[in-house]
């Protein structure tokens, strides 16, 4: 990938530190998602992230065979089933679980490996630390828990056909119950992860274990930071874009960011990483401390209740949220 960077994971193994998002909004996305994957490629593009939940392995699989790409220069990414999402908005022509993958881990991921039909994935995460059987979330307590979960994943590594082991959504409470019982430490863990999120206290966590964070959403998915006077301005300074801005920012702090474009000149500027000074590093990092700033910027947080999204609190979950994804101040 052009002038794309790789990290080095805990494992010794290397990931481009930028990499193409699947979730196309809804579950699916069809020729969509091939079309995208496939002039991510032409336009440079060697890591994509996918999920079982994203409900596009296969267009996404089809995308790297047809580049005629060697499997060896790219980096795919994809996780164990959990469909939460899907109740919301179910198109007709996908098959829709009614239960989270993490009590059938094995089949599960021989199921990812064939419909991406490729013959190994460089990362396969824990896409949700719950788990959901005939759609009802199951506690924190309830078999099969994270841990068990984890065990299972470990155990595919043995069959030689997935590389790297990694966790999402995980928070400093989660790692602190699951670290304590892994063989294979976590190499990342993906969260939603951008200037109104920085996750300062949990990337200094992950850091300390050697666990890479991935930043997700790292738009902010909508218009929110991109339209941002603060990020404009800088973008203008930089003479670069807005995305730009982001994307650099998350690299240039040591995290591998997912961005997400279906379009040729998006996808294209979103690649291309701009150098920032210290001083420009501080404005990004100081954005979240303005009023009405230090928040999560998706929509799949509790309307109502304690809070929490996908079934747990923000409390069993370990995310210092208050309702609606707001960060509390100190
Ligand atoms: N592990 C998890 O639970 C989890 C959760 C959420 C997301 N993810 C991963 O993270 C990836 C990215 O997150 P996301 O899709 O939520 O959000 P995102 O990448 O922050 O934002 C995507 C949105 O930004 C637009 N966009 C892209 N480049 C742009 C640019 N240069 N200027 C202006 N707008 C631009 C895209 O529209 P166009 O396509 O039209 O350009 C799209 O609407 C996902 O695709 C998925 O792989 C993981």
């Amino acid at each position: 990938m052009a002038n794309v960077p790789f990290f080095t994971l805990n494992d010794g193994t290397k990931i481009p530190c930028l990499g193409m998002g699947c979730w196309m909004g809804g579950p699916g996305g069809g020729e969509r998602v091939y079309e995208m994957c496939a002039e991510a490629l032409k336009c440079g593009y060697r890591h994509f992230d996918t999920a079982a939940g994203y409900g596009n392995e296969e267009e996404v699989g089809r995308a790297i065979r047809d580049s005629g790409i060697p499997r060896s220069e790219i980096y795919v990414t994809t996780k164990l089933g959990y469909y939460p999402f899907w109740t919301a908005s179910r198109p007709l022509n996908i098959h829709l679980p009614h239960s989270s993958d993490h009590h059938r881990v094995k089949d599960a991921f021989e199921e990812s490996l064939n419909k991406l039909n490729v013959s190994y994935i460089d990362l396969y995460l824990m896409h949700w630390p719950q788990a959901s059987i005939d759609g009802k979330t199951l506690g924190p307590e309830e078999h099969p828990t994270y841990i068990e979960t984890w065990k299972e994943m470990e155990k595919l590594v043995q069959t030689g056909r997935v590389k790297t082991l990694g966790v999402s959504n995980f928070s400093i409470k989660t790692l602190e119950h699951l670290l304590p019982h892994c063989e294979i430490i976590p190499a990342t863990n993906q969260v939603e992860l951008h200037p109104c999120l920085p996750q300062n206290e949990l990337k200094a966590y992950c850091e300390a274990k050697k666990i890479l964070l991935t930043a997700y959403s790292p738009l902010g998915r909508s218009t929110f930071l991109i339209e941002d006077a603060t990020i404009k301005t800088l973008a203008e300074k930089v003479n670069t874009s807005p995305a730009q801005i982001l994307i650099s920012w998350a690299v240039q702090r040591g995290t591998i960011a997912v961005p997400k474009s279906e379009n040729r000149e998006r996808m294209r500027a979103n690649m291309t990483l701009v150098s920032l000074s210290a001083e420009d590093m501080a404005v990004v990092d100081a954005l979240h401390q303005k009023p009405n700033m230090h928040k999560s910027l998706l929509v799949y947080h509790d309307k109502e209740g304690p809070g929490g999204v996908f079934g747990w609190t923000y409390e069993q979950l370990g995310w210092n949220l208050v309702l609606g994804g707001v960060v509390p101040p100190n």
